[in-house]
């Protein structure tokens, strides 16, 4: 049996494997000279060569051969002459799986050239076959595994919550309606006739079931989708998108602070030394694309990890911005109040302009413009909540420590209208053992787009669903 290898595996190993057989398969990514064939088959940015022989078979073979191609190679590994490799592949026998036709591949994104990434995404099953995007991919992957590595080294526990839920976590915001009835226009409906007797809803948040398990199991996080069915186009909302969900009992804000500057460290640092071929590959891309500086992705990643992040209250925040604006004559086009929410003009001001691009952690918003879980503090206007903003992104994180105190809580969800029926299990936990809890939300997606240096969150995520969008 002749011994199978990734592209990615041959290329490391190749030293050891000079003057053996062995076979791989892979798609072409390019053909020169009629002798050379880059192979990649998505196991690295790295392409091999292939260099075709003389028999006949091969000859036949080339004259067919086209980009885009699948192919099965059985060949022996030799030293490379080549300066860009260090091994190659000197072709035995090639079978081909499919010939693209190159008419056809003209009109797709495969043909070689710089396509948008607008043009990508309208062929996003094909996507998965650029250079560009299967990068993204791969780092999307490894940002996804040393999560869960962190939380595990960390005595944390995986939590599953539901997708299908009853209530609203963020109390704001709209939710996509589940339901197994044929609803017609304005008759009235009867949810105790639907498939769970009630009417449900695509969650926007695991955070009320994981509070439910942190309050028993100490340290536990979710990592899934969400949904929100908010009619926001913008290049960081996705209509369903992931989210990572930590929820520690016996926990203050302070801690939650520290937890969410150490865990964005370590997932950046993770990267950098272990992702860096594709990174050097996304940097030398944007340069060119997009004109940004010489190694503009990894000095970025390096300063978020060089400096404490900035901790600043919500009531320091607007006095900075309310500073800034009469002594510098900016201009922001909402203005500077104490008690409103803060737009991205003001968040991207404080993190690039006034904080030189490291990370804010802004804690004690108003209560107003906060979720009703959040804890009073004792002014009895603000709470304890804590937004993280990055550099370029604006909010990554929100979280808080929790209300854990019945009557204030069930006081909150009065006036703020929520439904405290409904969440009877919830408030009940706050009757057995509540305790000081804290946690927060990170947007998984908008991670992704800052560690590639991406423009659009639709360009990190395999099928992005956003208002209008959800054909594949
Ligand atoms: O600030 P959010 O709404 O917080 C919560 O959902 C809390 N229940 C989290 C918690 O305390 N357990 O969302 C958390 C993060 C945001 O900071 C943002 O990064 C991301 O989720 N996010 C989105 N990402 C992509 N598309 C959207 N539409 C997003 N909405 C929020
Ligand atoms: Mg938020």
């Amino acid at each position: 049996m002749i011994k199978k290898y990734s592209v990615k595996k041959l290329l490391n190993q190749g030293k050891f494997l000079l003057n053996k057989k062995v076979l791989v398969e892979g798609w072409i990514r390019s053909f020169r000279y009629s002798i050379f064939i880059s192979l990649n088959d998505g196991s690295t940015i790295q392409n091999l060569q292939i260099v075709l022989s003389t028999n006949k078979l091969d000859k036949i073979i080339m004259k067919k051969i086209t980009i885009g191609s699948s192919i099965r190679v059985i060949g022996i590994v030799k030293k490379s002459i080549g300066k860009k490799q260090y091994i190659e592949l000197q072709s035995l026998d090639i079978t081909i799986y499919k010939l693209v036709n190159p008419e056809i591949l003209q009109k797709s994104i495969l043909q070689p050239k710089r396509h948008s990434f607008e043009k990508l995404r309208e062929q996003a099953h094909l996507r998965f076959q650029t250079n560009i995007f299967n990068c993204i991919m791969r780092i999307r992957h490894h940002i996804a595994f040393c999560i869960h590595k962190y939380f595990h080294e960390h005595g944390f526990f995986y939590l599953h919550t539901p997708i299908i839920t009853t209530s609203n976590c963020e109390g704001t915001g709209k939710m996509f309606q589940i339901t197994t009835m044929d609803l017609k226009k304005n008759e009235r409906i009867d949810y105790t006739k639907d498939f769970f007797k009630c009417k449900t809803y695509l969650s926007v948040s695991g955070q009320l079931e994981a509070e439910t398990a942190s309050l028993g199991l100490g340290k536990v996080y979710t990592f899934g989708p969400v949904f929100r069915a908010e009619n926001s186009n913008t290049s960081r909302h996705l209509s369903e998108f992931w989210m990572i969900e930590p929820e520690i009992a016996f926990y203050h804000l302070e801690e939650n602070i520290n937890l969410a500057e150490k865990f964005l460290k370590f997932i950046i640092r993770y990267i950098v030394e272990n992702s860096m071929e594709d990174l050097i590959f996304l940097n030398q891309c944007l340069e060119k694309w997009k004109k940004k500086k010489k190694n503009y992705l990894l000095d970025k990643l390096e300063l978020i990890l060089k400096f404490p992040f900035k901790k600043i209250s919500y009531t320091e925040t607007i006095k900075i911005l309310d500073q800034e604006e009469k002594k510098k004559n900016i201009k922001f086009s909402h203005p500077i109040i104490w008690g409103m929410d803060l737009k991205s003009e003001h968040e991207q001001y404080l993190v690039d302009k006034y904080f030189k691009k490291i990370p804010v952690i802004i804690f004690d918003y108003p209560c107003s413009i906060k979720a009703f879980y959040m804890r009073m503090n004792n002014d009895g206007k603000t709470v304890r909540a804590m937004d993280v903003l990055f550099p370029e992104i604006g909010e990554i994180i929100g979280g808080s420590q929790r209300e854990e105190r019945y009557d204030m809580l069930l006081q909150r969800m009065k006036d703020t209208n929520i439904d405290f029926n409904k969440l009877w299990w919830y408030l009940d936990t706050r009757r057995f053992g509540s305790v000081p809890h804290s946690g927060f939300g990170l947007g998984f997606d908008r991670l992704v787009q800052f560690i590639t240096g991406m423009n659009n969150i639709r360009d990190v995520i395999p099928f992005p669903r956003t208002p209008n969008n959800a054909e594949f």
